[in-house]
């Protein structure tokens, strides 16, 4: 009862919240409404809609089995939702066979926020962003950039698809639907501007950062040079804890060895074992190549970061005191002066 009624409030405050947005030109901002002085817990999976295949229904199966144990309030998606051409209208089929008719487990019946991927923008984007599919499934709240307030933590969701200039200069056979964004330069500008707006407006305890883009990688497509430079600033800038990515079909953990920042790649939704690792210059703490999803709790004090393989097997089990990073932090800066 208290879950469904939940998921009312929530389909009404997006509804509120849509009109507010219209009427400016900042990012839009939605409230997840939570319970004070309860930790949240969310799974985070990407790159997955494949009706099924490929171990998309396993990789569902265990999250819904998470998603009941650790009772989630929502699940973010990192992009790539559904492949390889994202959706050809609102009555695409696909969305039923890739989205509703595989994470069909009573625990994932709550709120999902979602980001396109470069695949999502080889379909019909207005489609896939269209409020319509809510009336679908109510389930589904996908937009290009957003915030979500839930409690102690922001999310600030950022549309990465339009960085990556090969999709513009080099498309080959692929054909992009740029409707809404072109010229790519002003709409990064903006995007830029609003994002570091929303995050100094932030108070909240955390800030994580989702995008579909790998930030830094060591799999197939590893760092994703365009982010480093235009958007990794913005997030260092505000103290953002995490950023939390698809498009490389793994799993991973990296550290940062110039700031606290933190990078996961939460990308096995379905199709993985590209078979590929580069390092990079930056800290890897961990890696999988293969499918899974990521398990995200936070408190006032600590978060808790889980990635669990095809079998429901928790992979690796990681926390971060929020108290400490502070500390480390102050005492850099006491340092430098
Ligand atoms: C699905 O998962 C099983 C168990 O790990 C594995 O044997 C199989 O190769 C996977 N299939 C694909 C297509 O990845
Ligand atoms: C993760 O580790 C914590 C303690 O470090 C432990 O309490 C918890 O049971 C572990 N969770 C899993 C799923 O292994």
């Amino acid at each position: 009862m208290a879950a469904c009624s939940a998921s009312i409030v929530t389909a009404m405050a997006v509804a509120l919240l849509f009109l507010a947005a219209m009427a400016s030109s900042e990012l839009t901002h939605l409230e997840h409404p939570v319970v004070d002085g309860e930790p949240l817990r969310l799974l985070v999976v990407g790159d997955w809609g494949r009706k099924g295949g490929y171990n998309q229904s396993r990789v569902a199966q265990q999250m819904g089995k998470v998603a009941e144990e650790v009772d989630i309030d929502f699940v973010v998606s990192t992009g790539d939702n559904f492949l390889e051409d994202g959706l050809a209208s609102v009555d695409d089929m696909g969305f039923h066979e890739s989205f509703m008719d595989v994470y069909t487990a009573k625990s994932l019946q709550k709120p999902w926020y979602l980001v396109l991927g470069n695949h999502d923008y080889r379909g019909d984007v207005l489609a896939q962003i269209d409020p319509a599919l809510r009336k679908i499934d109510s389930r589904f709240i996908c937009m290009r950039s957003f915030i979500l307030s839930a409690g102690i933590v922001d999310f600030f969701f950022v549309d990465t698809t339009p960085f990556q200039i090969k999709y513009w200069t080099d498309p080959g056979e692929d054909h992009y639907d740029w409707r809404g964004v072109a010229p790519r330069d002003a709409y990064i500008t903006n995007l830029l501007k609003d994002v570091d707006a929303a995050m100094k407006k932030s108070t909240a305890r955390w800030k994580i950062a989702v995008g579909h883009h790998t930030m830094r990688s060591v799999s197939a497509h590893g760092d994703t040079q365009e982010l480093l430079e235009l958007l990794l600033p913005v997030l260092k800038e505000n103290d953002v804890d995490f950023y939390i990515n698809g498009h490389d079909h793994c799993l991973e953990h990296i550290s940062s060895r110039d700031s606290p920042i933190q990078y996961f790649t939460s990308g096995g939704g379905s199709k993985a074992w590209r078979g590929i690792f580069r390092q990079n210059d930056d800290k890897l703490e961990f890696f999988y190549d293969g499918q899974g999803f990521l398990s995200l709790e936070l408190n006032e004090k600590e978060a808790h970061i889980i990635f669990y393989d095809v079998f429901g097997h928790a992979l690796y089990n990681w926390s971060l005191s929020k108290a400490n990073l502070h500390k480390v932090q102050s005492s850099a800066r006491v340092a430098e002066e």
